[in-house]
């Protein structure tokens, strides 16, 4: 069972994604998170996160294990790992790892931008979550606000609406509901709400699945 989890920024993929890997017994990648730790590498080191040169060494050959690290979560490293994501040699060299992730016996969830378009367009269950953006930004502002960092929400639509251009307007893998994405818009449902319907979609696929029609 491979379940793809795509969306912009702050649309509730994470949430989502680690409630149903907990619900079904199934491992799970933040993929973003590969992202994030080689955009925090070129900034802890002063170097420029659109350096094609130093973005794709630093995607090949950092030890890309720390997806729980705070540090991962500063609005400065979400914009470097979005500036590193439209480099094509930082996709390819992140793509095994996903890859091999998703193809573990027994399956697991991935969220990001391009799993269920790019990583897996085979999955099993494939969903795209949305949220206005007003909503997002409401999100992170609460979310920074937590970790002590405070950025208005003025700001943070703004940034929100850079993240999304830069995110779908690249040319290698712009964000884009896959191909049989179930739709799940989180922009007025609380967390429990949204794992809710994101639980029932899967396992009407698991159903679909095992009755051969899926
Ligand atoms: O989901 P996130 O905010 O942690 O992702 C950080 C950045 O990484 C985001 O701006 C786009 C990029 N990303 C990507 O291009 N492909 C993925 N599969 C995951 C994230």
């Amino acid at each position: 069972m491979i379940i793809a989890i795509d969306g912009p920024a702050a649309a509730g993929k994470g949430t989502l994604a680690r409630a149903l890997a907990a619900h079904f017994g199934l491992p799970h990648m933040d993929t973003g998170a590969l992202y994030r730790q080689v955009g925090a590498a070129l900034l802890a080191d002063g170097l420029d996160p659109a350096d094609p040169v130093a973005a794709e060494q630093a995607a090949r050959t950092l030890d890309l294990t720390r997806f729980t690290d705070p540090q991962l979560r500063t609005a400065a490293v979400g914009e470097a790992a979005s500036v590193v994501a439209a480099i094509p040699a930082v996709r390819q060299a992140l793509f095994e790892a996903q890859r091999a992730f998703a193809l573990q016996p027994g399956g697991a969830v991935l969220d990001g931008r391009d799993i269920g378009t790019v990583v897996c367009p085979e999955a099993d269950v494939k969903l795209f979550v949305e949220a206005s953006p007003e909503a997002r930004a409401w999100r992170r502002v609460a979310e920074l606000e937590d970790r002590g960092e405070h950025v208005s929400f003025e700001e943070m639509l703004a940034q929100v609406r850079i993240r999304d251009a830069r995110d779908s307007g690249r040319a290698d893998a712009p964000l884009r509901a896959a191909e049989g994405a179930h739709l799940l818009d989180t922009s007025d449902l609380s967390i429990g709400a949204a794992v809710d319907r994101a639980r029932a979609i899967v396992e009407a696929a698991i159903r679909r699945k095992a009755a051969g029609t899926g």
